[in-house]
């Protein structure tokens, strides 16, 4: 496991939006945004990526992380990814996992997209812009 305590966290709160009840459609599915990014309810929480960002050398390291039961009854299948608006990954979970993905990405990267996905709750993105 990476270990990001060893460099100047470059630690950004990600830019979040949430529209209750205009659920966006991305990539041919429903995507949840929290209503305000800046004071997330319980529920948004829950399923609302949190992105990490380390500048590493000739690389980013990104962190997703979402604070979810994962339990069988309520867990996060997967997060995925984007980099400059193209797939980047995909780490899937079972529900015993902790919701935690790690990527490396190009330095020259402009903006990341996490998109994570709860079995109950569907899709749910966060934005950050580099
Ligand atoms: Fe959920």
């Amino acid at each position: 496991m990476t270990n990001f305590n060893c460099y100047p966290a470059v630690f950004l709160i990600v830019k979040i939006w949430y529209n209750v009840g205009t659920t966006r459609i991305i990539y041919g599915m429903e995507v949840h945004e929290p209503q305000n990014p800046e004071a997330l309810n319980h529920f948004e929480q829950q399923h609302v990526p949190k992105i990490e960002v380390d500048f590493v050398g000739e690389i980013i390291r990104v962190r997703v992380e979402i604070d979810n039961p994962m339990q069988p009854v309520h867990y996060l299948d997967w997060i995925e990814l984007y980099v400059d608006d193209e797939a980047y990954d995909k780490v899937e979970f079972e529900p015993e996992d902790q919701a935690i993905a790690e990527f490396d990405v190009a330095k020259d990267a402009k903006s990341l997209k996490a998109i994570s996905n709860c079995h109950l709750h569907g899709a749910w993105q966060t934005k950050l812009t580099l």
